[in-house]
């Protein structure tokens, strides 16, 4: 169902409760590493104020205890970053739905911006408590999703808040029908050849994922330690590769119903310990030395992929080949990005860990689309409907 969007009311003189994903990266000095998520709400934020609305933004940061304000997880440095976006000032709360922000909220004039702080330092915010829900859907007229990164959540401000606001329009902003409509056109009606690239750790994680995407895809391509439960269940040498032996019957059966469909990698680059210098080599899949354990896809696989990400016309990337952080066991991650970067095909990259690789080897812009969602683009392939948008106004 295709939702009502935040362009499609009047905000003149409304004060609007925009839900954003301000979930930054932070190194550990608190520095915001990562602000593509402040960046890409911008376009909501802006389209409110210069038709003459004000703004409470909401936001949740890390994972607090929710027992009250925790300092390392306020949202101060994410306000003064916006507001350095945005090149406008912007008011940070020190609450939540307390009678700071309650004040500031009520005293908002047309252009202003007030973000609350971590919604998380609320026990409500978690639990989905309608109480609370309410008391921040009294603080506006309208409602807007656009935290796309939070959608498989259903947290107070997600799904609690937009039920609570009664009559008053409930939207979805500009990133997260972006977000939403990419993914799904890949995968309600993609270009063909359509091929998905899995990586990542554990096939336990992604087995819903594989599931859906071999029912959709022309072809499923396997990288990251999850190859190596695959390998196992072939009755491969993994040395001391990462692998799940609980989950070597799923990964067979996954095998029989991919068929042809499901590639895994040919050979692997493997090493003796898990760090740059250590002794390393390149082996056939399903032949890791004792003592070994593999890190990457090798050379022959990062061709093979290559090849066949030149030819695709769509394709989805969630999940990292190797161990990009380490060279040289982030070659075939890179290969990976720069054969996506190069193809003609539309490129979808999963939040996460692989848009933090295709922005750190730098291919970012020469691709279709980067999400800013890990675990929601992760949902959205494993073909999962939020109920965070659900709950909005239809268009
Ligand atoms: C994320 O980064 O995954 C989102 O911001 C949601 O955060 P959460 O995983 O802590 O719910
Ligand atoms: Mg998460």
């Amino acid at each position: 169902m295709v939702k009502k969007t935040i362009e499609q009311v009047e905000v003149a003189g409304k004060r609007v409760l925009v839900r954003v994903d301000f979930n930054v990266p932070l190194d550990e000095q608190g520095r915001i590493t990562d602000d593509r998520r402040i960046e890409m709400a911008l376009p909501t934020i802006r389209s409110v104020l210069d038709r003459g609305g004000s703004l409470v933004l909401m936001s949740h940061l890390g994972r607090p205890a929710g027992g009250g304000h925790a300092p390392s997880f306020s949202l101060e440095l994410v306000a003064a970053r916006l507001a350095e976006l945005i090149d406008t000032p912007v008011a940070l709360a020190c609450d939540t739905v307390g009678a700071d922000a309650r004040q500031r909220a009520s005293s908002l004039a047309p252009g202003e911006i007030l973000l609350l702080e971590n919604l998380r330092f609320h026990p409500g915010e978690k639990a989905g408590d309608v109480e609370f829900a309410a008391r921040l859907a009294a603080l506006a007229d309208i409602y807007c999703n656009d935290a796309f990164g939070t959608c498989h959540r259903t947290d107070a401000s997600m799904v609690g808040v937009p039920e609570a606001m009664g009559q008053k329009p409930r939207v979805v902003g500009f990133l997260v029908s972006r977000e939403i409509q990419f993914l799904r056109d890949a995968l309600e009606n993609p270009r063909r050849p359509f091929v998905a690239i899995l990586g990542g750790a554990k096939v336990s994680d992604k087995i819903s994922v594989i599931q859906n995407l071999l029912a959709r895809c022309d072809q499923v391509l396997i990288g990251g330690a999850m190859a190596y439960t695959f390998s196992l269940a072939q009755g491969g040498r993994l040395g001391n590769s990462l692998v799940e032996p609980d989950k070597v019957e799923l990964a067979a059966r996954l095998l029989e119903q991919g068929g042809d469909r499901l590639v895994l990698p040919v050979d692997t680059h493997c090493g003796d310990n898990f760090s740059g210098d250590c002794d390393k080599q390149v082996v056939e899949a399903g032949q890791i030395p004792d003592g070994y354990e593999g890190l990457d896809i090798g050379p022959r696989t990062a061709d093979q992929y290559a090849e066949i990400l030149s030819t695709a016309g769509t394709v989805v990337w969630n999940g990292p080949m190797g161990v990009f952080e380490i060279p040289p066991f982030d070659e075939g991650t890179r290969r990976v990005a720069e054969a996506i970067a190069n193809s003609g095909a539309t490129s979808i990259i999963g939040g996460g860990d692989s848009a933090a690789a295709i922005e750190q080897l730098g291919f970012a812009d020469q691709v279709s689309h980067v999400s800013t969602g890990g675990g929601a683009s992760l949902a959205m392939l494993e073909g999962r409907s939020f109920a965070a948008v659900d709950v909005l106004d239809d268009a």
